[in-house]
């Protein structure tokens, strides 16, 4: 049924999209690893760098990451998305994924970049806990440099996550500011890609 707005109305629900999906590590006391798959994430500030994590309290990292007040938050690019489902439907009390999936941790190796956080503020929702972690590490994989050393994350073919599915990102379309760059600027930067 349309409602005057001419749209169906719906059930309020979670439908931004599309977010980033992530596997963020963080480990117990004694640096038993474990690695779960989030897209409930945001930036959340720039200065600082800081980025906020939702987890349910009834997962294994929830507690990992509230104990040690650390996690590492990895991007996923199309090659980790199998291993990215995975460490999102099997929990670390139930088997050691890092082992698992032949991973090695922190950060997870072939991701195409890693933001080291440390934890800053915990605020309880209902469903989840948001984290909000300080950005204090970060690393990108060499390939993803260009040759003036700039991040070009076109390369890193990265995946989003949207309503249930995971998606590709598809060719670069813009920059930030194209809409107003000089012809010159748009021609030099769009043909770079
Ligand atoms: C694509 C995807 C996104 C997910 N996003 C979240 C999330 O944002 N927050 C959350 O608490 N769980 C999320 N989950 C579920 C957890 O990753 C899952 O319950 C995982 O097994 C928990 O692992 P753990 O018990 O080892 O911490 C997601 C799962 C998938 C597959």
């Amino acid at each position: 049924m349309k409602n005057q707005t001419g749209y169906i109305s719906m059930k309020p629900g979670t439908l931004l999209s599309p977010t980033a999906v992530v596997m963020a590590s963080c480990a117990d006391g004694d640096h038993r690893p474990n690695i779960i798959t989030l897209a409930w994430v945001g930036t959340v500030n720039s200065d600082p760098p800081m980025v906020s994590v939702s987890v349910r309290p009834e997962r294994h990292s929830h507690g990992l990451i509230a104990a040690s007040g650390e996690f590492v938050v990895n991007l996923v690019s199309r090659e980790l998305m199998r291993a990215c489902d995975l460490c999102g439907v099997k929990s670390g009390r139930e088997m050691d994924k890092f082992a698992h999936l032949n991973l090695r941790p922190l950060p997870v190796a072939g991701s195409p970049a890693y933001l080291a956080c440390k934890l800053r503020h915990s605020l309880e929702l209902g469903s989840h806990t948001m984290f909000l972690g300080e950005i204090v590490g970060m690393g990108i994989r060499e390939d993803l440099l260009n040759a003036d050393g700039r991040i070009d994350l076109a390369r890193a073919d990265l995946v989003a996550y949207c309503h249930g599915e995971y998606m590709g990102l598809g060719p670069v379309e813009g920059f930030f500011g194209y809409s107003v760059a000089r012809p010159e600027v748009l021609r030099r930067r769009m043909k770079r890609k």
